[in-house]
This record gives C-alpha cells, sequence and structure tokens, in this order.
C-alpha cells in the first residue's frame, strides 16, 4: 500500500478561537448565501412547508418599513411574538428557512449554531457576551441543544436577556436523543427547557422528506486509493487528507467548537480507510465534524466502508438515532460528485 504524503494533514489544523473571531463568525454558512423565502421550494404534500414560509415571512413583515407615521407600527406588529422556533425532521429546510429570514432582518444580527454560542460564552463570559450581543435585531440559533441542561439553563437566561432589549430570537431544533420518529415532541421539550420564554416562541411545525434526498439518491460514493487522489486533485482550492482512525483521534483533541475553524478554507478532504464506528463518543465528534464539513460544502473522498454506513447497526438503534441519520444524509450528500 503506498503511504500518501502529498495532501496535507488535518492534524495540523489545531485552531483556538477568540471570542471575537467567534462572533465575526456568526453568519450563516456560505451555503446558505442564496437562501431566500423565495428559494424554498414547498412540496405539495406537506402543506405546514409553505406554511412556514408564510409564517416566517409575517415574522419579518412585523420589522416592515415605517409607513404612516409613528403609530403604524404597533398596528402591523400586534400579533407577532418576539420568538419563532422552526420544528421539524432532517432535511425540512429548517437552516435555509432561518437563513432567508435572517438575511431579511434589519441592522446587526447574528447566526449561529446553539454550540457556537455556548463556545462565545465559554471565549468571552457571560456579561461580555450579552454587551456584545445586545442590541441586535436578531440572534438566529441553528439546531437548538437540549443535551446539556447547564447550555440550556445558560442559553434560555442569554436569550431572554437579549429579548427583554428588544433583539427578537430565531431557532431551529436539534436532534434530542430519543426522539424517533422525525421529532415529534422537540418543541414541547424545547418550550418545557426554555419555560421562562416558552410564552414568547411561536412555534412553527414543519413535516416532510429529507429535501436533500429528494435529489441526491442512494449511497455514499466510495472510492479506492486512486480515486481518492485524483477526487483531490481535481478540486480547485485547498484539501486536506488522513486515514479514518489518525482522524478520530485528532478530532478527540479539539474542542468540536472549533471544527468550523479546522475546516476553514478547505474544499475538499479524503478519509482513507474508514471503518465502522463502535464508540459513541467517537461517533458523536464524528457528527459534529460532518456538520461542519456540511456548512462549508467540503467535498469528501473516501476508502474504506461507505460513509453511508459508518455508524453500526447498535447506534442507529440507541438514543442518537437521529443525528446519525442526518449525518448520513449530509454524508451522502458530500460524496455526490455535484456542483
Ligand atoms: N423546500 C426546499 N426548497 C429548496 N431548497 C430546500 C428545501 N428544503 C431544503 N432545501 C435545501 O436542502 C438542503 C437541506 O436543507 P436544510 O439544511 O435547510 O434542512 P434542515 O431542515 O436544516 O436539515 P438538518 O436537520 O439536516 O439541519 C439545503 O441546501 C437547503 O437549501
Ligand atoms: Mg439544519
Amino acid at each position: 500500500m503506498s503511504v500518501d504524503t502529498s495532501f496535507p494533514s488535518l492534524r495540523d489544523r489545531s485552531p483556538e478561537m477568540t471570542g471575537a473571531e467567534i462572533a465575526q463568525s456568526l453568519v450563516p454558512p456560505r451555503q446558505f448565501d442564496g437562501a431566500t423565502l423565495e428559494s424554498y421550494r414547498p412540496d405539495p404534500d406537506y402543506p405546514s412547508q409553505s406554511e412556514a414560509v408564510e409564517r416566517v415571512r409575517a415574522f419579518v413583515a412585523s420589522w416592515g418599513p415605517r409607513q404612516g407615521g409613528l403609530f403604524s407600527r404597533r398596528r402591523r406588529g400586534a400579533e407577532t411574538r418576539p420568538g419563532i422556533y422552526l420544528d421539524g425532521g432532517f432535511g425540512v429546510g429548517k437552516t435555509h428557512l432561518l437563513a432567508a429570514l435572517w438575511s431579511l432582518a434589519p441592522g446587526r444580527k447574528y447566526f449561529g449554531t446553539f454550540i457556537e454560542y455556548t463556545a462565545l460564552v465559554g471565549a468571552l463570559g457571560y456579561q461580555n457576551t450579552v454587551k456584545t450581543l445586545s442590541g441586535a435585531s436578531l440572534i438566529a440559533i441553528d439546531e437548538f441543544e437540549l443535551d446539556d441542561p447547564g447550555d440550556t439553563m445558560m442559553m434560555s437566561r442569554l436569550l431572554g436577556e437579549l429579548a427583554a432589549g428588544g433583539t427578537r430570537i430565531a431557532a431551529t431544533s436539534n436532534t434530542p436523543p430519543n426522539a424517533l420518529g422525525e421529532g415529534r415532541f422537540a418543541a414541547a421539550d424545547f418550550l418545557r427547557e426554555i419555560s421562562a420564554l416558552a410564552d414568547r416562541f411561536e412555534i412553527v411545525r414543519i413535516d416532510g422528506l429529507d429535501y436533500r434526498r429528494r435529489e441526491v439518491e442512494g449511497n455514499a460514493v466510495i472510492l479506492d486509493d486512486a480515486g481518492v487522489d485524483a477526487g483531490l486533485q481535481s478540486i480547485d482550492g485547498d484539501v486536506a487528507s488522513d486515514d479514518f482512525a489518525g482522524l478520530l483521534k485528532h478530532l478527540s483533541s479539539v474542542h468540536p467548537s472549533r471544527y468550523v475553524k479546522m475546516v476553514d478554507g478547505l474544499r475538499g478532504i479524503g478519509i482513507r480507510d474508514v471503518r465502522t464506528l463502535t464508540d459513541q463518543s467517537d461517533a458523536l465528534r464524528f457528527v459534529a465534524f460532518v456538520d461542519r464539513l456540511y456548512d462549508a460544502q467540503v467535498r469528501i473522498f473516501s476508502t474504506g466502508t461507505p460513509l453511508d454506513q459508518v455508524f453500526g447497526d447498535d447506534m442507529l438503534a440507541g438514543g442518537y438515532r437521529k443525528k446519525y441519520l442526518r449525518a448520513i444524509s449530509r454524508l451522502v450528500a458530500l460524496t455526490a460528485g455535484r456542483d
């Protein structure tokens, strides 16, 4: 077997991020640059999708341009709550709609995953985070996590303070453990956990099929070593290549909030000798890594076990089933040759 030395390794990327850098990175991932309410194509089989677009539109309209004097705003915005929560299964376009909403918000605004906001608080401290974010028109939180009660409470308090200052909040659901069946209970869990804020949120439920699977059918593409080399060489931009075991080890040494910087600027990665994961911590870190690859639209070229089989049957039967299924959907999309 030839040892590849021609591509850089992700293991040489162990980034630190300052609070200021994290705050600067709080914009939608590049792949959602073009996401608008108009480019969201509601599936006619799932009426909740077109309804979701309308409700996001209404949420945005209450910021609308001031017309007809001082008191018109009050009339227009009377029905709108300060928060909106998009709840649904994976791939139904929650992040797309959140990014579209963010781009319509006036003035200073932020967009990040729950993990990124907790990393910001970790880097700046709570009070400085409040100072940094306050006065924004909108805080968009993609994939609100309920896994860690401490983080959830902290975020709930932070959002409460910001909302009191007039900032509006938009969030999407993550995939809580054990929520089989497309996250049917996510909205209830969310409301319970943010109980102090619950009545400020409008819940928008989005049903449907994984949009990525509408176009990307089938399995993750699997290659041999030469295929990985050829794939990486075909990429216009920075690439990296690693063996799967080494990559997992590296992921365990970098905080998941920094994976975003680890993959920054990459256009493609090679992963050699993929094998089915047996350790749950490895698997969850790999999921977080895949999320960042997906956000940055980094193409994946791999050898060994097809990446859609990287989570064993035991794992898929367990509490994090939805997270793993979503990661598979993303892996299939990233290994498919498209542009
Ligand atoms: N109805 C739709 N019309 C057009 N594009 C869509 C639609 N639904 C999803 N997409 C696109 O499909 C991809 C996946 O959607 P998105 O990431 O927004 O889904 P999601 O609900 O956030 O999924 P996940 O649970 O994985 O976070 C994105 O590129 C998005 O722009
Ligand atoms: Mg999403």
